[in-house]
């Protein structure tokens, strides 16, 4: 692999061991990919900081790293709780820690620490620019909206690509990389987040690692909260990096469809079989709406929902944000969603939180990448259904 002399200093560890091992990381993981040279990139985005996840082991390897700072402007993903609101969450006290010296280590690096996995509302990202983002989510949602360039980093890779400010020059940095290899029409009434991200598994589940050219009816232009939700649904089911959606991705106009090998047609019907697989309908310890980390037009229409009916929810439920869509929420709708007994969590989720210690074993959600991790990961009870159905589960209503 080609690299500058400023490069290859780095490399031989004349700016310290810190710099060299990210920089020997970077190296060798675009040697196994055949990257000709390193890019760089303008934003990083590191996964895998919630002490959940990534354990001693992973805290230690952050601290070991932050005697340096990063290279390029970088946010992180969600931490394992609230770090405002973690006592009435049952956090243990060790968690707290642990999670805490992460997120001092991260800040000491000079990593924002966002803790959100939508770092596109924190800093839009522009058509074909370089970044290295972990959270496939949020790397489906670069490319597909923005037309910028990311692979699905992980957790250590993003952290190195940060440090050096580059990544390889391999996957969804190089056009030829972005055509699309099968063509899926779905006719499905995607008017909401449960329907969106379900959409988005069963296509990521048809598509494996072709990259799709999506036709929808209804059009999903303009509608960029399902997108996300579609994105999110698809990263779960596939590995995936980007989608081009008609009417939404920028590459969609000119996309070089000689390459697609497949047409494939999704319906209601391919939908309706995960409803039933996260069909749970017991009691509910909470209700969860947040995956993605809700923008301030889903917390809008979740009060004016809310508003309506006037009264406090009879079951605890979790609106989950970032702290800058936060501090957008204007103060009378956050007075009367805490009046409603609803309550919002910055910094989180519920798939990186340590669900058994704060004694959640069923869950309700609109997303089904929320619903797919608790049940696998977390072996929550969890039922699937519309935004609608959770609110009305979380006041107690009949169905
Ligand atoms: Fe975000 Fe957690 Fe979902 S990190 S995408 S809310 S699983």
């Amino acid at each position: 692999m080609y690299l500058t002399k400023e490069e290859e200093k780095i490399l031989s560890g004349e700016y310290g061991p810190e710099y060299q091992k990210a920089m020997k990381a970077l190296v060798k993981l675009g040697e196994a990919m055949g990257a000709e040279k390193l890019v760089s990139i303008v934003h990083a985005h590191i996964s895998g900081i919630s002490y959940r996840n990534i354990g001693d082991a992973g805290l230690e390897f952050i601290e070991e790293l932050s005697k340096v700072r990063v290279k390029v402007f970088s946010t992180c993903n969600p931490a394992g709780f609230d770090l405002e609101h973690w006592r009435p969450l049952s956090i243990p006290e060790d968690f707290f820690k642990k999670q805490l010296r992460i997120i001092n280590a991260l800040s000491k690096m000079g990593v924002k620490i966002t803790c959100t996995c939508t770092p596109y509302y924190i800093r839009e990202p522009s058509f074909g620019e370089d970044l290295a983002w972990g959270e496939s989510s949020a790397v489906l949602y670069a490319n597909t909206v923005y037309g910028a360039r990311t692979n699905r980093e992980g957790g250590p890779s993003s952290l190195f690509a940060a440090l050096i400010g580059k990544t390889p020059y391999i996957g969804m940095h190089l056009s030829e990389n972005r055509k699309p290899r099968i063509i899926v029409d779905a006719e499905v009434s995607i008017d909401e987040q449960a329907y969106a991200s379900t959409l988005g598994f069963v296509i990521g589940n048809i598509a494996k690692d072709r990259i799709p050219y999506v036709r929808t009816k209804p059009s999903l232009k303009g509608k960029l909260d399902l997108v996300k939700a579609m994105c999110a649904g698809m990263g779960t089911s596939s590995s995936l990096p980007m989608c081009i959606i008609e009417n939404v991705s920028p590459e969609a106009e000119n996309a070089d469809l000689n390459y697609v090998e497949e047409k494939v047609h999704v319906g209601e019907y391919d939908l309706e079989n995960y409803f039933s697989k996260y069909s749970y309908s017991g009691g509910f310890d909470t209700i969860f709406l947040g995956c993605p980390h809700l923008s301030l037009d889903e917390v809008i229409s979740v009060w004016r929902i809310l508003s309506k009916e006037k009264r406090r929810v009879k079951y605890p439920i979790f609106l989950a944000v970032s702290r800058k869509v936060y501090s957008k929420i204007p103060y009378n709708v956050l007075e009367e969603l805490k009046k409603y007994g609803v309550t919002i969590l910055r910094d989180t989720c519920l798939v990186v939180a340590p669900l058994n210690k704060m004694k959640i074993s069923s869950v309700a959600t609109n997303s089904i990448k929320h619903a797919y991790y608790l049940e696998n990961i977390h072996r929550v009870k969890v039922r699937l259904c519309r935004t609608l159905e959770c609110l009305k589960l979380a006041l107690g209503a009949d169905f």
